[in-house]
């Protein structure tokens, strides 16, 4: 192709060729591709080239009419040509920026999907939660209608109705919270050292046959440590009907004792005092840690006293409008913290009431 002259104030067809091979030349597609090209240099390139004022293509059709008449058309042609070249690769170029922005903002907006999650805070039961319903259903699995009461009683539900005369000895093993200017003598208020005055409650309000299940929060004067806490939880059991035996105490705690502990763990009892029974016995469950073996959590006896239990007293069926004569019944009471400590090995009672996240955070179940 010759290389036809326009006017020596303008710049040879082949000098502006060779300038935008410069600038974009055979590595720019590559480039484009790689990301290594922006859509501004590319831009910058067509005005340079090709923008109506300035560009050095622009200036080569602009000088067409000052060249000789002779070498015009091939003059024009080769300009022409050149102008097209020029489009085409800068179209090309445009694409392949384009293209390539598009595919970098759909990365940027993809999921990786093997990047691991973030960790989702989830809450979780307290294990006297999780304890406490473990009881529930084992006991409405035999029949038990879950109940509750006030936890500031007065005297009368929380001692004397249940066969605590005033000034009986017994009453010394409560350090009982009194209410301040909460009457005198069986009005008094205080704060329930026990849930058993909920047998008393429900045995006012419904007619036998009942069979309850109280779980609650109760109150007694003891310093903090680890075995001890001024607010703990207990579960009362009651049932009444006629015709309630101490067999069927007996069965009950061993179902009980088979649905929340093991299979295999059997009940045994011994003779104690409560004045709202007669008889009373003490609880124990055969370790269920080392099978009756011995060992440190069962104190080397085989045994894991669990509760108090008894035939409801004759006094305390009268005080409630029940006749002892038709009726019998049981009664049961459990401490839910301890039973919490021993079936999750936790050491210190504290533990239950500090609501350390580190505690929280474990999967009681
Ligand atoms: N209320 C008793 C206590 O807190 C536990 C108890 C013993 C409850 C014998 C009962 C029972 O219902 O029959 O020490």
């Amino acid at each position: 192709m010759s290389d036809a002259s326009p006017p020596a104030d303008v710049p040879s067809v082949r000098s502006v060729r060779a300038s935008f091979e410069e600038r974009l030349g055979a590595e720019a597609l590559s480039l484009a591709v790689r990301g290594g090209l922006s859509r501004a240099e590319v831009q910058e390139a067509h005005t340079a080239f090709l923008g109506k004022r300035h560009g050095l293509v622009t200036g080569l059709l602009a000088a067409l009419k000052t060249v000789p008449p002779a070498e015009r058309a091939a003059y024009g042609a080769e300009v022409n040509a050149l102008k097209r070249e020029i489009e085409a690769r800068l179209t090309e170029l445009e694409n392949a920026v384009a293209t390539r922005e598009a595919e970098a903002a759909r990365i940027a907006r993809s999921v990786d999907v093997t990047l691991p999650p973030r960790r989702v805070p989830v809450g979780r039961f307290h294990p006297l939660t999780v304890v406490r319903r473990r009881i529930e259903d084992t006991f409405r699995g035999l029949g038990y209608e879950v109940a509750d009461g006030p936890e500031v009683e007065t005297d009368w539900y929380n001692f004397e109705s249940l066969n605590f005369p005033p000034d009986h000895p017994a009453r010394d093993a409560f350090d009982t919270f009194f209410i301040k200017g909460g009457g005198s003598s069986r009005d008094r208020l205080l704060l329930r050292t026990h849930t058993s005055p909920v047998q008393m409650r429900t045995m006012e309000s419904t007619k036998p046959p009942i069979r309850i299940l109280v779980p609650g929060r109760v109150f007694r004067k003891d310093d903090i440590d680890p075995r001890h806490s001024p607010v703990f939880h207990q579960v009362e059991g009651l049932a009444v009907d006629e015709g309630i035996t101490f067999a069927h105490l007996r069965g009950t705690l061993a179902a009980f004792a088979r649905g929340f502990f093991s299979d295999r763990a059997e009940v045994r009892f011994g003779p104690t005092f409560f004045p709202f029974v007669e008889p009373g016995v003490d609880v124990a469950i055969s370790c269920v840690f080392c099978e009756k073996r011995g060992c440190r959590i069962c104190s080397g006896s085989g045994w894991i006293e669990i509760m108090g239990a008894g035939m409801v007293h004759p006094h305390v069926l009268e005080a409630a409008g029940i006749d002892p004569e038709r009726y019998t019944g049981f009664a049961f009471g459990m401490g839910v913290d301890r039973i919490a400590m021993l079936v999750y090995g936790i050491p210190d009672l504290r533990l239950l009431f500090e609501n350390d996240v580190r505690f929280l955070d474990r999967a009681w179940q």
